[in-house]
């Protein structure tokens, strides 16, 4: 069956498709209804249907003879080794690391805060969650204190599993201080740490709440697999959203397993004994599902890679790593790319490696470029696919679904709907736009297995941020259009979500801590283009009238401020004073239009300007620091 009638089956019959697919995972019990839409806006998926999402990972691979076959390799340049554990090894960590957190009373529905570097510890903690029914929130370790302070009031962990340190090119990241910091700001207090001390920099353990991972190992007994309800939560995932709150995106395990079995073998291609390979942070939602679950629950060998395309050592890092342990496809960001080839323009690198076994190279996280497509598919000659998704959705909404049919590749398009996904681009008026212009991207409910089912015990938030602009359609945030094939563009943000190196940040967030500093009247954040990262936070600020100290002290500090807020992560460097804002009549700040100075485009003056001079002002200011070029 080609593409358009999958598609279509998809759409006309959702509840035998996805019975269909059902079938790739095992079921403890079957489910009752294969979608419940009985508490409409919310839709469930397996109701009724218990299974247990480690089982299916892990256990059963070894049950039918994968045993010996690698699960994980670990490649880590930045301490210079790398560590194979088979699917055998793997169960039996994964069901001793549960048997320690049953020990800590740890039980099914409590959370565990997972904060590693990129360890395959971190994915045997996810798995021995699963195992035990207990919930995990993965945060990502270029997060502040104070953003890991926010995680833990909101999950409220029962336990925390923590790297002793991070490793990063430049520097150690000290993961034991921050962790402790962020306990002590939280208003929660989880029960214990359980630290994975690293040689590089081990942590200082707090007795009586913090164990070492190898004595909590050592002393554990193996826990059997539980089972669970398909409807019950598998994870929650913190992603940015509009205000400096992160909205925590619940994962269920019944229909998240079915859609990550089933995308393997019909958007990836890839089969059962491959070794797949994710270039991200289990951190995002992209190591979730596609370092950690996905693969596993196809049976594949997943690589957990602990450095960066360039620099650990050099622009023939991500080629070393395929050709040495066999890659078929490779899923990363378009950065990453932008990197090697700034590096390693001429791919002289690739020279040097086998590649043979490279199918696909698949690219998410933020608009690919025709440029940056482009020169992957020169350099590799495989098919170069661009695919769209967030972390709310949790796999491909728009695909060129290669285990289905390979359609034709247009530049800037991530191609079409991926099965299960009614993408509808409508105005503001909720009425369908036609082919070619511009609108908010929405999906028609019901979503597909695997997508968010609510946000972390707030019902109504969900409701609010995704479901109430359109009654019947989730908002993706993201405004684009369809061509008349069919194939999507997705252009931008319909809100103040910015993205800088395929991390998902807000500008929002970014002001309020601006905001905060004392000498600060106004403020605004921008996400100009920046050619490695796509994007890069500017800031702009008002000073209060009266402040006399010097702009670079207070720019410096401000900096500073945000790195210690937010995290280095939000790779916020750049701020320039200025002496007012450009607004509207009614006081709105016009960050779209400064955003169009700062790149240096044409732009429209708005008609409710208060005073067109400031934008002079602005185009300035930003001039000074390197933006407002035209090109
Ligand atoms: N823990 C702690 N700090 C981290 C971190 C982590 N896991 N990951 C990144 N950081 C820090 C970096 O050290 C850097 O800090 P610095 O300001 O002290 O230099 C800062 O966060 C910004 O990091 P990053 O945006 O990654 O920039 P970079 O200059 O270090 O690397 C790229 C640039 C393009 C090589 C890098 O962004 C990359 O590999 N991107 C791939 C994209 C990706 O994985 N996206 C995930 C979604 S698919
Ligand atoms: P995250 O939740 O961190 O995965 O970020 C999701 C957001 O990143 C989306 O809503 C888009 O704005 C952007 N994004 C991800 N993939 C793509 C893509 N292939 N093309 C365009 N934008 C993308």
């Amino acid at each position: 069956m080609g593409y358009q009638a999958v598609y279509e089956r998809s759409m006309k019959d959702p509840e035998s498709f996805w019975a269909e697919a059902a079938e790739l995972i095992d079921w403890d019990r079957p489910w009752d209804k294969v979608l419940d839409s009985s508490n409409e806006p919310f839709h469930r998926w397996f109701a009724g249907g218990m299974l247990n999402t480690c089982y299916n990972a892990v256990d059963r691979h070894v049950t039918a003879g994968r045993g010996g076959q690698p699960a994980i390799i670990h490649d880590s340049p930045v301490t210079g080794s790398k560590t194979v554990i088979t699917y055998a090894e793997l169960q039996d960590q994964v069901a001793r690391f549960a048997g320690a957190l049953l020990a800590l009373g740890v039980t099914k529905g409590d959370r565990v805060i997972v904060y590693m570097p990129m360890v395959p510890e971190a994915a045997v903690a996810m798995l021995a969650c699963a195992r035990i029914g207990a919930i995990h929130s993965v945060v990502f370790g270029g997060f502040s204190a104070r953003e890991l302070a926010t995680r833990i009031d909101d999950a409220k962990p029962k336990v925390m599993v923590a790297g002793s340190c991070g490793i990063e090119p430049n520097r150690v990241v000290h993961y034991k201080p921050l962790l402790d910091s962020a306990i002590n700001l939280a208003e929660h207090k989880p029960e214990h740490c359980i630290i994975l001390q690293r040689e590089q920099e081990p942590g200082t353990l707090i007795e009586g709440r913090d164990l070492g991972w190898a004595e909590a190992l050592a002393a554990a007994e193996p826990a059997a697999c539980v089972s669970v309800a398909a409807t019950d939560p598998l994870y929650i995932l913190y992603t940015s959203g509009t205000t400096g709150q992160p909205k925590g995106v619940v994962r269920d395990n019944g229909g998240h397993a079915v859609a990550m079995a089933w995308s393997m073998e019909n958007v990836y291609n890839v089969k059962p004994g491959e070794v797949f390979w994710a270039a991200s942070d289990v951190g995002w939602v992209v190591g979730h599902s596609y370092i950690v679950y996905a693969p596993l629950l196809a049976g594949c060998t997943t690589i957990v890679y602990e450095g960066k395309p360039v620099g650990t050592p050099d622009a023939g890092a991500f080629w070393r790593v395929i050709s040495e342990h066999g890659v078929s496809v490779l899923f990363t960001a378009p950065t990453a790319f932008r990197a090697i080839k700034r590096d390693d323009p001429n791919a002289e690198h690739l020279g040097r490696y086998d590649l043979g076994t490279l199918r696909a190279l698949f690219l998410a996280g933020e608009r690919c470029d025709p440029d940056t497509l482009g020169w992957a598919q020169k350099i590799l000659g495989i098919p170069v696919i661009d695919h769209w998704w967030q972390t709310e959705t949790g796999w491909a909404i728009a695909a060129n679904c290669l285990g289905i049919e390979q359609l034709p590749v247009k530049p800037g398009s991530p191609t079409r709907a991926v099965p299960g996904y009614d993408i509808q681009v409508l105005d503001d008026e909720g009425v369908s736009v036609a082919p070619g212009d511009i609108g908010r991207i929405m999906i028609k409910l019901p979503l597909p297995p695997g997508c968010l089912p609510t946000l972390w015990g707030n019902d109504a938030r969900f409701i609010q941020s995704y479901l109430s602009a359109q009654p019947g359609y989730y908002l993706t945030g993201d405004a684009g259009y369809l061509d008349e094939d069919g194939y999507l563009f997705v252009m931008s943000r319909i809100d103040d979500i910015i993205n800088v190196a395929g991390h998902r940040l807000s500008t929002g967030a970014m002001e309020g801590v601006l905001a905060s500093h004392p000498d600060v009247a106004e403020c605004a954040v921008i996400g100009a283009h920046d050619q490695l990262k796509g994007e890069l936070p500017v800031g702009l600020v008002v000073l209060k009238s009266g402040v006399s100290r010097d702009d670079a002290a207070i720019v410096k500090e401000l900096v500073n401020l945000v790195r210690d807020q937010i995290g280095p992560v939000a790779a916020f460097k750049t701020v320039v004073v200025v002496q007012r804002l450009p607004k509207t009549r009614s006081g709105k700040i016009l960050r779209g239009t400064m955003k169009s100075i700062a790149d240096g485009k044409d732009y429209r003056m708005p008609a409710t300007i208060d005073d067109p001079a400031i934008l002079e002002e602005i185009q300035t200011a930003l001039g000074k620091i390197g933006y407002a070029k035209h090109a």
